[in-house]
């Protein structure tokens, strides 16, 4: 069986994933257009009104700074900018397909979770330690990286389970049992999942390069921070990424990324606190 049959297996197997609501397409298609104002994507989101209340709730939390002073989304947008509410609104539309309290058996599956938000806070850090301008979409690529795992192991618990335990008895990389077993990895759902979902660029190519950064192309640096904050998370033990193992670091994204001694240390200082703050988003659903 080739690579690309292999794959088409493993994701022939997940059976119907849930589809995004129409509404989200609309909105990004909106939010790229620079003459849309704040107005028409308030009106566009208030169509879902449970999207729109969990907006609200986000936006309104610790980790942006204007806790419990942002009643509407044209506010926000206008307090907090495009950029950072399209991608809490990008972030809710997709973490409210899942029920995040679901439980694997043999899974610490909310662990999964707390890596995931572990690591879009590194990421945020990373960028923001570099100067990189696009914070807000280093958070969600961070959180949102390891997607592949998270539909895999809800709808395919058992075929997860046996990469996860073949990875611990071995000592090894999940990436490595992965290939061991199906012959494809969660690069390869997740990339599936971006493509059906119509997901923006950037965010497919950190989903599908963030084990391996140059070969994002244009989006190197993007998938060199998440990649890098998905190592940095392994270190501090944030959360359960599936193995216990800390993958190697790439050393042309480490050396794209520049970081020094003291930036590092900065980026450990602050994170634990960043992560609680950004936990709220493992809270959208309740
Ligand atoms: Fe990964
Ligand atoms: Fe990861």
């Amino acid at each position: 069986m080739g690579q690309h049959d292999k794959i088409e297996k493993l994701i022939a197997n997940l059976g119907e994933l849930p589809t995004l609501p129409v509404v989200i397409q609309k909105i990004n298609a909106l939010l790229s257009n620079p003459r849309t104002t704040a107005a028409e994507v308030g009106q566009a989101i208030s169509t879902d009104q449970a999207i729109a209340t969990k907006i609200i709730r986000l936006v309104n939390s610790a980790l942006y700074g204007f806790p419990g002073r942002i009643s509407t989304i044209t506010h926000a947008i206008v307090i907090l900018g495009f950029s950072t509410v399209k991608n809490v609104i990008l972030t809710t539309t997709i973490l409210s397909r899942f029920d995040l309290h679901k439980n694997v058996q043999g899974f610490d599956m909310m662990g999964l979770w707390k890596h995931s938000v572990a690591v879009g806070s590194i990421a945020r850090l990373i960028a923001q330690e570099i100067g990189f301008r696009g914070k807000e979409e280093a958070f969600v690529g961070g959180l949102l990286h390891d997607l592949g795992k998270v539909v895999h192991a809800l709808y395919l618990p058992e075929s997860f389970l046996q990469v996860v335990n073949n990875a611990h008895e071995k000592h090894g990389l999940f990436y490595d049992s992965e290939m061991e077993i199906h012959g494809a990895t969660h690069v390869d759902i997740g990339s599936w999942i971006a493509e059906k979902w119509n997901l923006p660029n950037d965010l497919a190519m950190v989903i599908a390069h963030h084990h391996t950064p140059t070969k994002a192309g244009n989006h190197m640096l993007l998938a060199s921070i998440v990649h890098l904050a998905d190592i940095l998370a392994r270190a501090l033990e944030a959360g359960n990424p599936g193995d216990q193992s800390i993958p190697v670091v790439d050393l042309e994204a480490w050396s794209q990324l520049g970081l020094t001694e003291a930036q590092i240390l900065r980026i450990f200082e602050l994170s634990e606190g960043e992560i609680e703050r950004a936990s709220v988003f493992l809270q959208v659903n309740d």
